[in-house]
């Protein structure tokens, strides 16, 4: 049985956290069994962070305003102690730098069918394009703002006359579902 330590960096709400770690969290897959040792927000604000602490999972808030070398130097120090084999972006609103990408494999999940739509308004540009799917996107990060390649990707229809409320609510349903597959395939 080989233990594999996870991290999950986040900077708002903290539902897909909540979510992996409620599915992934302490279980076994195949021969591995998974660990999510460290949760850190980069907003002090976050609501995900009242999600750790009712979930029991540690989390650090690193909300500093520094460059993005110097900020990432602080993250790779609270993570050096956990011996972390994945990076989990979920909502982390800061692009990393080269020196973190290239220690720690990391991925990042994102509300459109990318390469379409990147960017923080991804549900709503999805919502309004003329489009007929919309979708989520799971992806590796490299250093480029929701780039890299895809892990995995899936769609919904669009409902004619559907509201934003309830489109973003089928989105993040699907991230729910497709983000702890995603999980699973890079690590298994
Ligand atoms: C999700 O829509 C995710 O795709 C995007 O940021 C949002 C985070 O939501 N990257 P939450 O904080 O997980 O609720």
């Amino acid at each position: 049985m080989k233990i594999k330590n996870i991290a999950v960096l986040f900077s708002g709400n903290g539902s897909n956290m909540e979510n992996l770690y409620l599915k992934l969290h302490n279980k076994t897959f195949g021969d591995i069994k998974i660990d999510f040792k460290i949760a850190i927000s980069s907003r002090k604000d976050a609501y995900g962070i009242t999600r750790c602490a009712n979930l029991g999972l540690k989390c650090e808030v690193l909300a500093s305003k520094e460059n993005k070398e110097n900020y990432d130097l602080k993250l790779l120090e609270i993570l050096k102690p956990y011996d972390i084999d994945l990076v989990i972006l979920a909502g982390f609103m800061r692009i990393l730098s080269d020196d973190f990408i290239n220690i720690y494999k990391t991925i990042n999940i994102h509300p459109s069918i990318l390469p379409l739509f990147k960017g923080a308004n991804g549900i709503l540009e999805s919502y309004k394009s003329d489009m007929k799917i919309a979708g989520v996107s799971v992806h590796y990060v490299n250093n480029e703002l929701d780039s890299g390649e895809l892990i995995e990707q899936d769609v919904i229809k669009k409902i004619d006359g559907e509201d934003l409320q309830s489109f973003e609510n089928r989105i993040h349903a699907l991230e729910y579902e497709i983000y702890p597959k995603a999980v699973l395939k890079v690590l298994l």
